[in-house]
C-alpha cells in the first residue's frame, strides 16, 4: 500500500461518514455493539485511565469506554476528519478527546496511554507491523493493546454463503443506504485481501506485544485480539503501572 492508498481510504471514510454507523448497524444486525463492548472490557481499565482509540472513526470505541468508565480519559484519533465530525456531533461524545493523526506516526509521546484498542482499522493501514509498534509505542508497559477486526475466516461449509452475503448483498445494501457501492465493495474485498485471526496475533507480537487471549465472532469472521505491553523489569520485582504517564494532549 502507498500513501495514494492511504489517500484513497481517507476520501472513501470521508464520502460514508454521514451513513457509517447506520451501515455498521444494519450490516451486523447491532452485533459490534456487543464486540465493542468486550474490545472495552478486554483492555482492563480501571477508574481515571487514558485509553486511546486509534483510527477512532465516529469514536464508537471511545464512547463505550467512557461508558463503562466515566472518569476515564478517552482520546479518538483518525486521519478523515469527516468521520470524527460525525462522532463529536453525536450526544454523550463531547467528553472525547478528538485528535486528528495519523494511525502509523500517532501525535502522542511514548507511553501516555493505559490502552490502545482499535476497531476495523488495521485492515486499511499502509504497514500494518508499523500500526502496532506505534499502539506499542505510545502504551505504557504493562498495558493493553486490543484490536477487533474483521479477518479472513477459515474455509467451512458455510464460506459460500458468507461470500453471497458479504460480497453481492452488502455492496446492494451500501449502495442503497449509504449511496456508495465502491465503498462496500472495497470493505469485502479488504477482508479477503488480509490476513487470518492466526496471523494478526503473530503480527502483534512481532510489534513486541504479549498475546493473551484471542477471541472470534460470527463463525470467526470478526476477531479479537488482546495483547499486552510487557511491563517493565523492576530491579524489586514490583511493577509501578501508572508511574510516569504524561498527558496526552
Ligand atoms: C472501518 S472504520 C472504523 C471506525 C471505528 N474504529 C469503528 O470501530 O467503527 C476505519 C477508520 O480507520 C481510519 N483509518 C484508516 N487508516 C488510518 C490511518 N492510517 N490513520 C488513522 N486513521 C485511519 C479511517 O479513517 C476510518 O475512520
Amino acid at each position: 500500500m502507498t500513501a495514494d492508498r492511504s489517500q484513497q481510504v481517507r476520501a472513501m471514510f470521508a464520502r460514508i461518514a454521514h451513513r457509517y454507523d447506520l451501515m455498521n448497524r444494519l450490516m451486523t444486525g447491532g452485533l459490534d455493539l456487543r464486540w465493542r463492548r468486550e474490545a472495552i472490557r478486554a483492555c482492563a481499565l480501571s477508574g481515571r485511565a487514558r485509553v486511546l482509540d486509534v483510527g477512532a472513526g465516529t469514536g464508537d470505541l471511545a464512547v463505550e469506554a467512557l461508558r463503562q468508565h466515566p472518569e476515564a480519559l478517552a482520546v479518538a484519533c483518525d486521519f478523515t476528519l469527516p468521520m470524527m465530525r460525525q462522532g463529536r456531533a453525536q450526544p454523550g461524545r463531547q467528553r472525547i478527546r478528538w485528535v486528528g493523526g495519523d494511525a502509523l506516526r500517532l501525535p502522542f509521546p511514548d507511553e501516555c496511554f493505559d490502552a490502545a484498542v482499535s476497531g476495523f482499522v488495521v485492515r486499511n493501514v499502509a504497514d500494518l507491523h508499523l500500526a502496532f509498534r506505534e499502539q506499542a509505542r505510545v502504551v505504557r508497559p504493562g498495558g493493553q493493546v486490543v484490536c477487533l477486526e474483521a479477518v479472513r475466516p477459515p474455509d467451512r461449509w458455510w464460506t459460500p454463503l458468507y461470500r453471497l452475503y458479504f460480497h453481492r448483498l452488502l455492496p446492494l445494501v451500501g449502495a442503497l443506504v449509504a449511496g456508495d457501492f465502491a465503498a462496500y465493495t472495497y470493505l469485502p474485498q479488504s477482508v479477503a485481501g488480509f490476513v487470518r485471526l492466526e496471523d494478526l496475533a503473530e503480527t502483534m507480537r512481532q510489534a513486541g506485544l504479549v498475546v493473551e487471549a484471542t477471541r472470534t465472532f460470527v463463525l470467526g469472521t470478526v476477531a479479537l485480539v488482546i495483547g499486552r505491553k510487557p511491563p517493565r523489569p523492576h530491579p524489586s520485582g514490583n511493577q509501578n503501572r501508572s508511574a510516569g504517564v504524561p498527558s496526552p494532549t
